[in-house]
C-alpha cells in the first residue's frame, strides 16, 4: 500500500505543508487503529524539474509505445507510474492568481492527460483522493470571486481520472511570518485571529480526511 501527499507550495513548513502533515497524521493514526500498513510519501513539487504537458500526443497514439503513459524524460518520468499505481493521492496547493499554483497545474497535466481518453473512460486506476487548498482571501471573497470555478475545474479532472476527491478549503491563511516586516494591506489582528481560531479547525478537517481515506482504502 502506498499513499502520496503532493505539496504544490515551495514552502515546506507553511500552510499547505501543515495541512498535508495533518492529513498524514490522520492516515497514520487510522492505519494504527485498524492494524494496517501503508507507506506514506510527501512529494514537494518545487524540488522537481519538469514541465507541463507538451502535447506530443504519444499518450494517445494507437498501438504506440507510450499509449496511456508519458514519454517526457524529466523528474516526473519515474514518479508518474508510481502515482498511477498508488492507493491514494492527496493534493495540496495554495491559490495563486485565482488558481492552484502553476507548478501544481503543470503536474496535473502530466498526471492526468496520459490517462485521459477523448470521449471515453479514464485509463487510470480509481483510488481515494483529496484536494486541500489554502489562500489569502476570506471565504466570502472566494465565494463571490472564485465561486466554484477553480475548484470544479481542478476536481473535475481528478474525478474523471481517479474518482471524486474530498475537498478542503482553508481561507484567510497567514502568509508572512512577521507582518511588520513587509508591505501589505492586511488587517493583522484579523489574520492572527483566523490563525488562532480557524486554522486549527482546518487542520482537524485535514486530519479527518486522512482517516477517511484509510477507511476508504480498507473498506471500513
Ligand atoms: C504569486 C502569488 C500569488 C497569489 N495569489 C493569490 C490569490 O490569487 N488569491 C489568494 O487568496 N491568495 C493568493 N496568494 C496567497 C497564497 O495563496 C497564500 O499566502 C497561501 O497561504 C500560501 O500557501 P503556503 O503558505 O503553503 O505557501 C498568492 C501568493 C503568491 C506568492
Amino acid at each position: 500500500m502506498k499513499i502520496y501527499l503532493i505539496n504544490g507550495s515551495n514552502r515546506k513548513k507553511y500552510n499547505t505543508a501543515q495541512l498535508l502533515d495533518a492529513t498524514a497524521e490522520g492516515i497514520t493514526d487510522e492505519l494504527e487503529k485498524q492494524d494496517k500498513e501503508a507507506e506514506l510519501e510527501i512529494i514537494n513539487l518545487y524540488n522537481l524539474n519538469y514541465t507541463g504537458c507538451k502535447s506530443c500526443l504519444h499518450c494517445k497514439k494507437i498501438d504506440g509505445k507510450y499509449y496511456g503513459t508519458c514519454p517526457i524524460k524529466d523528474d516526473l518520468n519515474k514518479l508518474l507510474p508510481k502515482l498511477w499505481n498508488s492507493d491514494a493521492i492527496i493534493f495540496g496547493s495554495p491559490i495563486y492568481f485565482g488558481n492552484v499554483t502553476g507548478q501544481m497545474r503543470s503536474f496535473l497535466e502530466r498526471l492526468i492527460f496520459p490517462k485521459y481518453v477523448y470521449g471515453g473512460e479514464t485509463l487510470a486506476n480509481p483510488k481515494p483522493t483529496a484536494f486541500i487548498y489554502n489562500m489569502n482571501v476570506t471565504e466570502e471573497y472566494s465565494n463571490q470571486m472564485y465561486a466554484d470555478s477553480i475548484y470544479n475545474s481542478v476536481e473535475g479532472y481528478i474525478e474523471y481520472a481517479f474518482g471524486k476527491p474530498y475537498s478542503l478549503k482553508s481561507y484567510d491563511t497567514y502568509q508572512f511570518n512577521d507582518y511588520s516586516l513587509y508591505k501589505h494591506g492586511f488587517n493583522v489582528e484579523a489574520k492572527e485571529k483566523q490563525k488562532k481560531e480557524q486554522f486549527p479547525k482546518d487542520l482537524e478537517e485535514a486530519y479527518n480526511i486522512g482517516t477517511q481515506i484509510v477507511r476508504d482504502i480498507f473498506g471500513k
